[in-house]
């Protein structure tokens, strides 16, 4: 099984509005992006492509580094999530493709300067999705990418040294507490891209890997109450409605340490075609 937000979920109206305010009222995907773009080398590329671009958050961040006449092509396979992004971001330099990342290729002919993918590569067939890149990538260009800690195999740094209960700790208990909710063992995540997997993958796929960096990025507790609040993210997953699980967040926050901060492992990848 991919895990729980893999593909399933994101070509929803709902879910793309709330994923989009999310990216403007908290900092967790423009920080991410400015990460990549910063490492993407852009100030004198033309055109380039935001994979698995949702919303276009890292498409905006881009084009403020590239120059004046630089386009950006997202690319992504819910048509509800470039729905809000077309709306919300409205700018003329960017082209929004409906597609899937692992059939890039297939949708677009030019040969572009680089390609960032933020927070979504493990969401993709990476072999397929690595082949297709490298196919629409001048020789030269960079492909940036970032992977979640979890998805990467890294742990989080503050795992064991926490004292009080984090949110996600006081959701599942009170779900299991005052909702019934039975914890289902974890069915086989799928891959995991450590990084000596995905170094692997980039080869066989005809890229030299310039750079994989351990980074840790902190958020405060509101700012994950704020992403629990999405619905593909809301927590517990499965049996619960999605009404249930906003009453149990509530109440989880209510008796959070609210100054808590936590932080969160992410693997950055370069990779120059
Ligand atoms: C967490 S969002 C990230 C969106 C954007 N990169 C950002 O930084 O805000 C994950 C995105 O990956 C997209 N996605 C998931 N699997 C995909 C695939 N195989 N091909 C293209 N897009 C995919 C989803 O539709 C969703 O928009």
């Amino acid at each position: 099984m991919r895990p729980q937000d893999a593909i399933v979920g994101w070509d929803d109206e709902l879910n793309a509005e709330l994923y989009d305010r999310f990216t403007r009222q908290h900092p967790l995907y423009a920080d991410t992006s400015r990460d990549l773009v910063s490492r993407a080398d852009l100030t004198d590329k033309r055109l380039i492509v935001d994979l698995c671009a949702g919303t276009g958050v890292t498409a905006a961040i881009a084009l403020e580094a590239m120059p004046i006449d630089g386009r950006v092509i997202c690319v992504d396979s819910a048509k509800a999530m470039q729905t809000v992004g077309r709306r919300t971001l409205n700018d003329p330099r960017i082209t929004w493709i409906t597609a899937r990342a692992e059939d890039v290729s297939d949708h677009i002919t030019a040969t572009v300067d680089a390609v960032v993918c933020n927070s979504a590569i493990w969401k993709t067939n990476t072999p397929a999705t690595f082949a297709a890149v490298k196919r629409i990538l001048r020789p030269g260009g960079r492909f940036v990418f970032n992977i979640g800690g979890g998805f990467a195999d890294l742990s989080d740094p503050d795992d064991r040294a926490r004292t009080t209960p984090s949110l996600t700790d006081l959701i599942t208990a009170i779900a299991v507490l005052d909702y019934g909710y039975v914890p289902r063992r974890r069915e086989d995540p799928g891959p995991v891209l450590t990084p000596a997997t995905v170094k692997t993958q980039l080869v066989a796929g005809g890229f030299t890997v310039l750079a994989q960096d351990t980074v840790t990025r902190t958020s405060t507790v509101e700012e994950k109450r704020a992403w629990l609040s999405i619905p593909l993210f809301a927590r517990p997953s499965g049996q619960l409605t999605h009404a249930q699980r906003m009453e149990i967040l509530h109440e989880a926050f209510s008796r959070v340490d609210q100054t808590q901060v936590s932080a969160t492992t992410w693997l950055v990848v370069v990779a120059q075609a």
